[in-house]
């Protein structure tokens, strides 16, 4: 497919440049990395309002200009005007200098809902996944479990507890440099219609000041927005890694993984939409298990759509509400391997997970039991990042209960072994070590003996 469309690109390019005027002199030329031609006229193919964008923005952001030309969209004659363009009653309506004047009003801030207007099913099921509302709501809802999240991210993160002022800009800083870059924000707008408080930019789940949720940009970046981008497991790295999510170690260890690194500069990323196939990769990558169309499937932008399990909350449940179907989900995900695995193969590695789940939740069980018990002798501390026994059990759901689960479902042993069941049983004794102390003697021990940052 390369071929077909790197030969329409040409042709594309031809048309859209083919009025480009000489470019500046060189002496004028600032950034080595940038190309020369700066001086962009366009003749043919743009409104006037449209084609001034990008004259003007060749010489003042070429770097936007510069990546947004290679993209299918430029070529395509999709441009600044088309995405950022807004009606002057949006609450993000403002006018940068170039149009300061005119009747024209613009944002920097594009959401899904301005891709909808050519792309609406993919936002339409982009906006059904865990990648929209979930996503955001995990850092912004105040309700969330309690206000778990928000003692987390200010009280104890922004250092509240210390004396910091709620709600200042240093006690907000872990949520605005961390939490909300993969998840999302709500973006606040100050009088000029521009984002405020470190709201914008944001991760997946942002959610913009008219209302509308998502940044596509997560996984094809601006401004070329490409496919070939988003169908690579780099893409979904800036995001999930880690020792809480180690999803891209997991998959560079696995046997997929191993042939992506050995093999994937040869393969063919860039066939048009829903035509990418086994032959164009020889391994999946994370793009092609959770969303591409492969054999019978369809492209989804839900990743929750091929999920059975939920593997990253406390207790792992089949799937079902808000976060998709798991009985479904499982039959999907299972028509993906088959495209190169028979189904003996496939069904041993799917039930290789179930016993994962099956052992995690165990560990899982006996931890609450045994909370439970120390609860209802008063010996637990209030504040659970004080106390040995919480602390331990964190770990054992978030870190090295997620590693074991995720490991095991994307085939990385070394995840789901060393970093995985191996770290688990040894949380879990010393779990046990200090309720059994705390029974016997009644009481909570004066320090934790635990060290929040050690090798968990
Ligand atoms: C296909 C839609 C699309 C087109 C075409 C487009 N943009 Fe964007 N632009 C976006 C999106 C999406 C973002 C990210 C917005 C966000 O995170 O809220 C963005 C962000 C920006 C930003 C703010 C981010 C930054 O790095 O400062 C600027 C400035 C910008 N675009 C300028 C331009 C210019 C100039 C053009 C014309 C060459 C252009 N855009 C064409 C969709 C588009
Ligand atoms: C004559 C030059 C000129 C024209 C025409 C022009 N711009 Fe700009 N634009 C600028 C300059 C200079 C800046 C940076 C200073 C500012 O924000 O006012 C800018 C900034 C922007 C930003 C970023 C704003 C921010 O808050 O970070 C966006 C988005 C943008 N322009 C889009 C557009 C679009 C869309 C058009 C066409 C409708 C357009 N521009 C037309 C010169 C121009
Ligand atoms: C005015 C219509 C329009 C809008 C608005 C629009 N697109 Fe597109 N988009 C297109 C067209 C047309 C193509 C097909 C270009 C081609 O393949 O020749 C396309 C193609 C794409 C592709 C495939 C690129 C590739 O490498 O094959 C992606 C990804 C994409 N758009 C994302 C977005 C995102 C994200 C937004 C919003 C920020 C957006 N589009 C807004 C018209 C639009
Ligand atoms: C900008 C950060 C970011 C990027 C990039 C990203 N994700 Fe996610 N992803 C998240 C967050 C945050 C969640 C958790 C959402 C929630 O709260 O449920 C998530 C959840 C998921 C889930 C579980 C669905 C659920 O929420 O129940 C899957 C599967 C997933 N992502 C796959 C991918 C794949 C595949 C890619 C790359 C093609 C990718 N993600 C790229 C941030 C990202
Ligand atoms: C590097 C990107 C990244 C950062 C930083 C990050 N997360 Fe996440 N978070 C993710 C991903 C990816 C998932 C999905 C994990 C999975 O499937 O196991 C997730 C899952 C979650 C979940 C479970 C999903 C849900 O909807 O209940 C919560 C809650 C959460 N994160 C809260 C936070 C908080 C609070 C912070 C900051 C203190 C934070 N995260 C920082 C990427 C991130
Ligand atoms: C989690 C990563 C991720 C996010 C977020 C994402 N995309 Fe995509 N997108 C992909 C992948 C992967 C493909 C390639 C599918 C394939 O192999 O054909 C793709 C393909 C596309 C295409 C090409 C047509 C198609 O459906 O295959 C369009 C258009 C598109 N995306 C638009 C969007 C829009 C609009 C948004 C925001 C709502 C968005 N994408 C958000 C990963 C993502
Ligand atoms: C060989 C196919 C395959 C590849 C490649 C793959 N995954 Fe997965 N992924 C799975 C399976 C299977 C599950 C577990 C599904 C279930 O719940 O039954 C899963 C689970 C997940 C989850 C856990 C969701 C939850 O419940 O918390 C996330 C997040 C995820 N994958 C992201 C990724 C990312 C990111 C990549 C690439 C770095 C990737 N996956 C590569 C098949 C794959
Ligand atoms: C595009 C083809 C392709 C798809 C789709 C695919 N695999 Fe694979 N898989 C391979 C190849 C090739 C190997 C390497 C075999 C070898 O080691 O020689 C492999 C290896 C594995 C291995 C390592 C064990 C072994 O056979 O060496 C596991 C486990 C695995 N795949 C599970 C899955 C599961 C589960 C799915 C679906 C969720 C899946 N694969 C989807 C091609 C694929």
């Amino acid at each position: 497919m390369k071929h077909y469309f790197s030969r329409i690109s040409i042709m594309c390019l031809a048309v859209l440049f083919g009025g480009v005027l000489a470019g500046t002199s060189a002496a004028e030329t600032k950034n080595p990395n940038i190309a020369d031609k700066k001086e962009l006229v366009i003749k043919r193919g743009y409104s006037e309002e449209a084609s001034n964008c990008i004259e003007c923005h060749a010489k003042e952001t070429p770097g936007i200009i510069e990546s947004w030309k290679l993209g299918k969209m430029g070529h395509a004659g999709v441009s600044c005007y088309d995405c950022h363009m807004v009606e002057k009653k949006s609450p993000m309506a403002g006018q940068c200098k170039g149009i300061k004047g005119t009747r024209t009003f613009i944002s920097p801030m594009v959401s899904s809902k301005t891709c909808s207007r050519c792309h609406p099913v993919e936002v339409e099921q982009f906006l059904k996944s865990g990648h929209a509302d979930l996503s955001r709501k995990a850092v912004y809802d105040t309700e969330k479990a309690g206000g778990v999240l928000v003692k987390l991210q200010w009280h104890n993160e922004g250092a509240a507890f210390m004396g910091n002022e709620k709600g200042s800009p240093s006690n907000t800083a872990p949520q605005t440099s961390g939490c909300q870059m993969c998840h999302g924000s709500e973006v606040q707008v100050g009088p000029d219609k521009k984002p405020i408080k470190s709201s914008w930019p944001a991760g997946v789940g942002t959610k913009y000041p008219d209302g509308s949720v998502g940044t596509c940009t997560a996984c094809h970046t601006r401004h070329k927005f490409s496919i070939a981008e988003a169908r690579k497991p780099e893409a979904c790295a800036s995001c999930h890694l880690g020792p809480d999510h180690p999803d891209i170690e997991i998959y560079i260890e696995s046997k997929h993984g191993q042939m992506f690194q050995t093999k994937g500069e040869h393969w063919e990323w860039d066939s048009a939409p829903g035509t990418w196939q086994p032959g164009d990769y020889t391994a999946p990558t994370c793009a092609v298990c959770h969303m591409s169309g492969i054999g019978k499937l369809q492209t989804t932008h839900n990743v929750n759509d091929r999920l059975k399990w939920d593997l990253m909350h406390k207790k792992s449940e089949i799937r079902s509400g808000v976060r998709g179907d798991g009985v479904k989900g499982d039959k999907l995900m299972r028509k993906v391997c088959v495209n190169c695995h028979g189904p003996s193969h496939t069904d041993a590695t799917m039930e290789t997970l179930d016993n994962s789940v099956a052992l995690y939740n165990l560990y899982w069980d006996g931890a609450v039991k045994m909370k439970e018990e120390l609860k209802a002798k008063g010996l637990l501390k209030k504040d659970p990042w004080r106390d040995g026994y919480q602390e331990l059990m964190y770990y054992l759901w978030h870190h090295t209960g997620r590693r074991a689960r995720q490991g095991s479902a994307m085939n990385g042993p070394d995840y789901a072994h060393w970093h995985g069941f191996f770290q688990m049983f040894q949380v879990y004794k010393d779990m046990q070590d200090i309720y059994e102390w705390r029974i016997k003697n009644n009481k909570i021990e004066d320090l934790s003996t635990v060290m929040s940052s050690g090798p968990l």
